[in-house]
């Protein structure tokens, strides 16, 4: 084969020439999302407690669409799409949760390095997370107190406030469906907390005993998965800072781990776990 030939075969080389930023940098934006780590210590170990903290924003950010995407579905009566969402969101849940990997065995000493250079900051007062707990039915108008200052971040919290919650579209899809949830379930007021019900368990338990295939049996194992995986985040978080300051208080002004437990404590979509007592 001349040399000619060989060349002519060789696989194209990817374009160097651009008239301005690359076509790369304008759809990811890589430059400014890499300039936006502005450690507050000169501790080493600083760079990856922010990185993994921004990382976990992202992700946080990426299953609040999916969980949206999911629930416009349902109030559309549309199941696959919804579920479609749903087991993305759980891929997205597995990998958010393997981001504690690097944070997990942070020892005291390591964590005092920077901790006084967060001030009272804390992951309490990320808004992203609060709108995937208004998702899952954990409202709370009170949660908008610490985010007044920020206009923009305030009205999107609202806004979650007072729409239905992820598991509400569930409920009036299931009702839609012919299913007993009763009227004060469907009517509440949706800006508050959601509250166990067991006309709503006694649903999920004649779903659990029927066809393994129906449509809404599967529906609520994705949501389960979902409820796992949140729950497994709340513990890797608890762990962590069990393993990094003990029982001090929270740089964010609570009692720290005890409080954390008993957030950990609680159930996501909480009947679809009691009614598997009554399968
Ligand atoms: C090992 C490092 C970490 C420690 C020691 C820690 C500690 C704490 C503590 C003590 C609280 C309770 C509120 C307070 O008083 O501050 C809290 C809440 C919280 N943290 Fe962390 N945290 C760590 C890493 C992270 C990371 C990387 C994230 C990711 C964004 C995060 C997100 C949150 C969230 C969302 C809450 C509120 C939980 C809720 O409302 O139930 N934390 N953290």
């Amino acid at each position: 084969m001349s040399q000619a030939d060989h060349e002519a075969e060789a696989p194209a080389t990817p374009h160097l020439d651009f008239a301005g930023t690359t076509p790369y940098e304008d759809y990811v934006q890589a430059d400014v999302l890499t300039h936006l780590q502005h450690p507050r210590s000169d501790d080493p170990g600083e760079m990856v407690f922010l990185v993994t903290t921004q990382v976990m924003e992202l992700w946080f950010t990426v299953i609040v669409h999916e969980w949206e995407t999911a629930s416009r579905a349902l109030a559309a009566d549309d199941v696959p799409r919804a579920v479609a969402a749903l087991k993305r969101s759980v891929r997205e849940l597995d990998a958010l949760n393997a981001s504690w990997r690097p944070l997990g065995q942070l020892t005291p000493a390591q964590f005092n390095s920077y901790r006084a250079a967060l001030g009272e900051g804390s992951g309490f007062q990320s808004a992203m997370y609060r709108r995937m707990e208004f998702l899952l039915g954990e409202k709370s108008a009170s949660m908008l107190v610490p985010h007044r200052g920020a206009p923009r971040v305030h009205a999107e919290l609202e806004k979650a406030l007072h729409e239905p919650s992820l598991y509400d579209e569930v409920l009036r899809l299931l009702a839609r469906r012919g299913h007993p949830v009763p009227r004060p379930v469907l009517d509440r007021d949706v800006s508050r907390r959601y509250e166990p019900s067991p006309e709503v368990e006694a649903v999920w338990t004649a779903l659990y005993a029927g066809d393994e295939n129906d449509e809404l049996a599967r529906l609520g194992e994705a949501l389960t998965d979902v409820a796992e995986l949140v729950w497994r985040w709340r513990n890797d978080h608890l762990v962590a800072t069990r393993r990094a300051m003990g029982s001090k208080a929270g740089t964010g002004g609570s009692a720290g781990v005890a409080w954390l437990e008993r957030r950990a404590r609680k159930n996501v979509f909480p009947e679809l776990w009691t009614a598997r007592s009554h399968v």
